[in-house]
């Protein structure tokens, strides 16, 4: 791919989305990483030798793509220094929630050739779910390489860009509530006496199909829930409901607020 790429942000996910770009076969020629954290550009640039990672923000942002891979209360100073380097072409994706497309123009100037994506983890392996909303300054070109560019992280469909929010809390901090969980019963395998690799095959497959028959069998939901009689979890389960209720919408209350 001939597009130029920036990531002003060089931590953890400009480096999934190295990793699925690099995965694929698909890491653009020219890529430029700036973080201010001398250990982040470290990493980065050790993962990734054919990235240029530099403490000059001025070389990332002067790229075709410039992906915004810091966290919100950083974005206020990043973009109002971005706005001083951008070209007519520019094409920035911001990966942070909170900020509105029209918050971030309204910090670079009136400047809209914007997208907002939320990634997922995931996209590591080339199995994300990264919905984006683009404004509407950014043209069909522009969407087309953008896409190009993406698609080879995994899915990325096009929704309200009022969504998003909801998005980082389900599919971008989703792993973060399996993970744990997935990692407890591959430690319960092995005391049961399975191999490592063996309990790791069964929980992915079991996950998967999981998945699969609650939202792809065509039975209800409590269909699906009555086929294995014996819930060993069962008094539990309204806890953990509960811990989801509460922590994730005060979350999505903090992003929306
Ligand atoms: N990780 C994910 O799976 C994921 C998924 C969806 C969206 N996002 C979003 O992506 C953004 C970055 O998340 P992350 O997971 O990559 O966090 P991270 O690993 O903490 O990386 C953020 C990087 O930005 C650096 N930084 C601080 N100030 C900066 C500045 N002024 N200019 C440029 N870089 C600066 C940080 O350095 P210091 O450590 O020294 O502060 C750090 O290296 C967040 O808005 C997050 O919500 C992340």
């Amino acid at each position: 791919m001939n597009t130029t790429v920036g990531f002003i942000g060089g931590g953890r996910v400009t480096r999934i989305i190295l990793s699925g770009l690099k995965k694929a076969d698909a890491l653009p020629k020219d890529v430029a990483v700036y973080d201010p954290n001398p250990d982040a550009l470290v990493l980065t640039s050790k993962l990734f030798p054919e990235a240029a990672c530099t403490d000059r923000m001025d070389i990332p942002a002067s790229k075709d793509f410039v992906f915004l891979a810091v966290h919100p209360p950083i974005m206020d100073d990043v973009l109002s220094t971005l706005k001083d380097f951008l070209k007519d072409n520019t094409l920035i994706i911001s990966l942070a929630p909170r900020w509105t497309i029209g918050a971030m123009s309204e910090k670079m100037g009136g400047y809209r050739r914007i997208v907002r994506m939320i990634p997922n983890a995931p996209s590591q392996v080339n199995a994300g779910y990264n919905p984006v909303a683009f404004s509407d300054a950014v043209g069909s070109d522009a969407k087309k390489a953008f896409r190009e560019l993406v698609a080879k992280l995994g899915d990325s469909p096009e929704v309200a860009e009022q969504t998003l929010e909801a998005y980082a809390i389900l599919t971008a901090m989703g792993p973060t509530y399996l993970w744990f969980q997935f990692l407890a019963l591959q430690e319960l395998g092995r005391s049961f006496g399975l191999s490592a690799d063996d309990a790791s095959a069964a929980i992915f497959r079991m996950v998967t199909g999981t998945a699969e028959t609650l939202f792809e069998s065509g039975l209800s939901p409590s269909e699906v829930l009555d086929l294995i009689p014996v819930t060993p979890l069962k008094h539990e389960e309204e806890t953990i409901r509960e811990i989801y209720r509460t922590n994730l919408q005060e979350l999505y209350r903090k992003l929306t607020g």
